[in-house]
């Protein structure tokens, strides 16, 4: 099994990479082979629209720290992608991540039967962390994102939604949040 797992705050030691850390210790343990990012280290832009990957190539045209992991990508079994909250969205260098992924999408993307060009049983694993602990704000993130990864072929998704965290150290006292990454990787990398 391959996890390609994206940190995508710029708190290297911050909640969301806690969670994902867990997540992954735990496939690690049942034998997956996890390739891990820190987005806010690579240099990378976002998509710039270029269409290259619907026209001369069938990969993004982009020759930046980003072509490695997006054939990370299309190795993969799962996504990890944790996320801070920022301005109730996922964090700029996840957004700019996403853009990319355009090139997953075949050129006819709107017309073709099947729309993308990922082959295998892909499920994305969003993490998402916040400091509201209002449970209902900000939920609209993580199907607003499923919905689109569904179109690039990962069929499932699954969400740990950290809220009431606005230090690491508010994590410490969350060990339901520990516990649902450490089920969930038990389920998916079992
Ligand atoms: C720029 C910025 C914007 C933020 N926006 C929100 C927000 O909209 N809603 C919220 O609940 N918390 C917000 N927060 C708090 C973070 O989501 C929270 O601290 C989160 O746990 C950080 O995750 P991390 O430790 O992985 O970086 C924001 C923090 C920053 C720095």
């Amino acid at each position: 099994m391959n996890i390609v797992c994206l940190y995508g705050s710029p708190r290297v030691k911050g909640n969301s990479a806690a969670i994902a850390n867990k997540f992954c210790g735990i496939a690690v343990n049942k034998g997956a082979n996890v390739k891990s990012w820190v987005l806010n280290k690579l240099n990378f832009r976002g998509c710039q629209a270029c269409y290259g990957c619907k026209g001369k190539s069938d990969k993004c045209v982009l020759k930046d720290d980003l072509a490695e992991v997006l054939e990370a990508v299309r190795n993969s079994d799962i996504l990890v992608l944790a996320s801070p909250v920022y301005y109730g969205d996922v964090s700029a260098q996840v957004k700019a991540f996403i853009d990319r992924n355009f090139s997953f999408l075949v050129p006819d993307y709107v017309h073709a039967a099947k729309i993308h060009r990922l082959e295998g049983d892909k499920t994305l694993v969003m993490i998402l962390t916040q400091g509201s602990p209002d449970k209902e704000a900000f939920k609209d993130i993580f199907p607003r994102y499923s919905t689109f990864y569904k179109w690039m072929g990962f069929e499932k998704s699954e969400l740990i939604h950290a809220c009431g965290v606005m230090e690491p150290s508010d994590l410490k006292n969350r060990q339901d949040i520990f516990k649902q990454a450490e089920e969930l990787a038990e389920k998916l990398a079992g």
